[in-house]
């Protein structure tokens, strides 16, 4: 999959804010001569962009936008452009105030910041029209722009009266009678039925905070509200040129809003990743930083782009480490051993004030081309460039799947039990995954929507899956009938859609196909004890979580070794119709993780990166038809290759013994 047809290659570059230096010509021309030298073919030109092309109410200034695009142009540099409604003028904000959003506390803000306005105003939605209508006109066929940059990581909710309509409005579709909605919401609870559309207010710290439903149903009207506006600044800039495609830049672990939704109103996915490297264990964090991939690759089923990262160092987090030798290199290569056709950074060049004068770039305030950073990202320009075989080649079908679904993230959060407000769903599933992505194994996400397709999936694996919807379970069953493997944990099945518990025993409608049901959660304190101990004597610890189980006619893998319900089984496999599903009732450790899915894996043959024993650490993971083979353990590392190959980032033939120093990488194909 190729986004344009106007650069089918791998991006490199950045966002570049040309207009924080419209007063130093000698700067940008200077930049697009380093951007050359960088091996840089791509930045993002105008997110924050707005006051300087809209001076005041419809008064317009294109022509330094025109000087900056047709000068990067003449230097060979595509330009990604981007819509400025992340950030709205001064005058738009005093004129119109009910372009600012309204917090929690119903308290409208006043101008300043960023990512802050109401996605509902009919005035800003106006305005932002009619930018995106004229920046369409003026640049949506020219040469140099390949892909359209909606707005700025949307994120946020507002409490505003138009978004207040809106919430009740999105209701009324969702439920159509007040009756349904006052059943889906639970609301004989604590005297809170509604008798008329008016009283539903959106939930909140000054109203109500104790209907999950309300909850839930209030991030997926965000949700809803963002992919709206989202769109109607998608449909206003393809109103000229439908060719050019639209992206948005998303954000690691991001809860506010359901991703799987979001990407249905865009063309291409995007994301910022900025991995803490170097503050403790990086095998986790990559494992982390895959997980973010694979999702971003997921939400459409298709390539993404790495919209950003650093060239060197955040200057947002308590500790702003610079990354150690290798790590840049490692780092950018591991976004596309997940499907990335990109490396991009926040930024090209530091700006001198505010904020982010120190945030990590291309080019320092020193102004020269030949700093560590430049030549770290000259080097990955350059290997980018080696790679370019690999660009549009299919996709490696993954034959695992996670299930990572946002109703079900909002509803465990929302849910009051267990470890509460604790309940480490995002790192639960990473631990799963990378149990997979340590062997190699590649993996896909899916949600419980109903597009969603099961069947070419081998093992699918449903980490907490909490809520579970009655068509989603029906899934489920039919894809163990059919001969596929299920993995279900601890904490799934037990409410519908609306958060609202299922009657008659968890997980809903899949008792029969696990032979197992879940009974009481018990939570545990740090210091309990508590061990899941395998029938060939294997013991493994476990934290946080256990359940209770009752035996359906499952066989016992493992059992319990403390407690009231030592003995009781804890993990279990049911053969069911052609296939068979996996039961773990409790929060086993990674190493337990580990174990039970070197069996899995075993057991059903899934395809691995490479077929050999790798050091602790060393990653291997298949894309494209090469192998990227990722140094995260912090040390020199052996390697004996089993097979020749060759680095496609140095060229050299690989076989026998090597040694990978520490963060080192390779993209090895036979
Ligand atoms: C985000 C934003 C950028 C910039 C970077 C800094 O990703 O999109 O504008 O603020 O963070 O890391
Ligand atoms: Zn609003």
């Amino acid at each position: 999959m190729t986004f344009t047809p106007k650069f089918p290659n791998f991006l490199h570059g950045g966002d570049y804010n040309p207009d924080q230096w419209l007063d130093r010509p000698d700067i940008l021309d200077r930049d697009v001569e380093m951007m050359r030298k960088a091996h840089v073919n791509a930045v993002s030109v105008g997110i924050f962009s707005w006051a300087r092309l809209e001076i005041e109410d419809g008064v317009y200034d294109f022509t330094w936008l025109d000087e900056v695009i047709d000068r990067l142009w003449r230097g060979g540099i595509h330009v990604v452009l981007a819509t400025p409604s992340g950030a709205r003028p001064a005058w738009m904000a005093q004129k119109y105030p009910e372009v600012l959003r309204v917090n929690e506390q119903y308290q409208r803000y006043h101008f300043g910041g960023r990512h802050n306005h109401c996605f509902t105003s009919p005035v800003y939605r106006r305005k932002v029209h009619e930018m995106d209508t004229r920046l369409a006109q003026r640049y949506a066929n020219h040469p140099a722009v390949i892909l359209w940059h909606l707005s700025n990581e949307f994120s946020g909710h507002c409490y505003c009266d138009y978004c207040q309509e809106a919430f009740r409005g999105w209701l009324k579709k969702r439920y159509g009678t007040l009756e349904a909605l006052n059943q889906a919401w639970w609301t004989s609870f604590w005297a809170h039925r509604y008798t008329d559309w008016s009283q539903v207010e959106a939930p909140g710290p000054m109203a109500e905070t104790s209907t999950n439903g309300m909850y839930i149903d209030w991030r997926r009207f965000a949700t809803g509200q963002c992919k709206d506006f989202m769109m109607a600044e998608r449909d206003a800039v393809q109103a000229i040129n439908p060719e050019l495609k639209v992206t948005a830049n998303l954000m690691e672990r991001f809860w506010d809003y359901d991703y799987f939704s979001l990407a249905e109103g865009m063309d291409v996915v995007s994301w910022d990743a900025y991995p803490m490297w170097h503050s403790g264990d990086d095998v986790a964090r990559a494992a982390e930083f895959a997980m973010n991939h694979d999702m971003m690759r997921s939400f459409k089923d298709q390539p993404f782009l790495l919209m950003e990262s650093t060239p060197s160092q955040v200057n947002w987090k308590p500790v702003n480490k610079l990354k150690r030798s290798g790590m840049h290199l490692l780092s950018s290569m591991q976004a596309l051993a997940h499907g990335s056709q990109s490396v991009m950074y926040f930024q090209w060049r530091k700006g001198r004030g505010a904020a982010e004068q120190f945030h990590g770039a291309v080019v320092d305030h020193d102004g020269r081309d030949d700093t560590r950073v430049f030549k770290d990202v000259t080097s990955v320009g350059k290997a980018l460039e080696g790679l370019r075989p690999l660009y549009d080649k299919e996709k490696s079908p993954a034959q695992a799947c996670i299930i990572y679904d946002w109703s079900n993230w909002w509803a465990i959060d929302y849910a009051q039990t267990g470890q509460k407000g604790n309940m480490q769903y995002f790192d639960s599933v990473n631990m799963h995954y990378r149990s997979l992505w340590e062997m190699g194994v590649n993996v896909d996400f899916r949600d419980e929507r109903e597009c969603t397709d099961l069947s070419r999936y081998k093992l699918v694996i449903c980490p907490m899956l909490f809520m579970l919807k009655e068509s989603f379970a029906q899934k489920l069953r039919d894809f163990v009938e059919n001969g596929g493997t299920l993995l279900m944990t601890y904490f799934s099945g037990v409410v519908d859609e609306s958060g609202n518990a299922w009657l008659g025993g968890a997980p809903h409608n899949l008792i029969d196909v696990l032979g197992v049901r879940a009974t009481e959660l018990d939570a545990l304190f740090p210091e309990d004890k508590q061990a899941l101990r395998m029938t060939d004597g294997r013991s493994f610890p476990i934290h946080e979580l256990c359940e209770i189980p009752e035996m359906h006619g499952a066989e016992g893998l493992g059992a319990y070794e403390e407690d009231f319900y030592a003995d009781l089984p804890c993990l279990t496999r049911n053969r069911f119709g052609k296939g068979q599903a996996y039961y773990l009732a409790a929060k086993v450790e990674q190493e337990g993780l580990d174990a039970i899915y070197a069996d899995i894996a075993d057991e059903l043959e899934l395809s691995r990166a490479m077929n050999q024993e790798l050091p602790r650490g060393v990653i291997a993971t298949e894309r494209g038809g090469a192998v990227f083979l990722q140094n995260y353990s912090g040390k020199a590392q052996q390697v004996v290759f089993e097979e020749k190959y060759t680095d496609m980032i140095t060229g050299a033939a690989v076989e026998g013994e090597h040694i990978m120093p520490a963060n080192g990488v390779m993209v090895l194909v036979k």
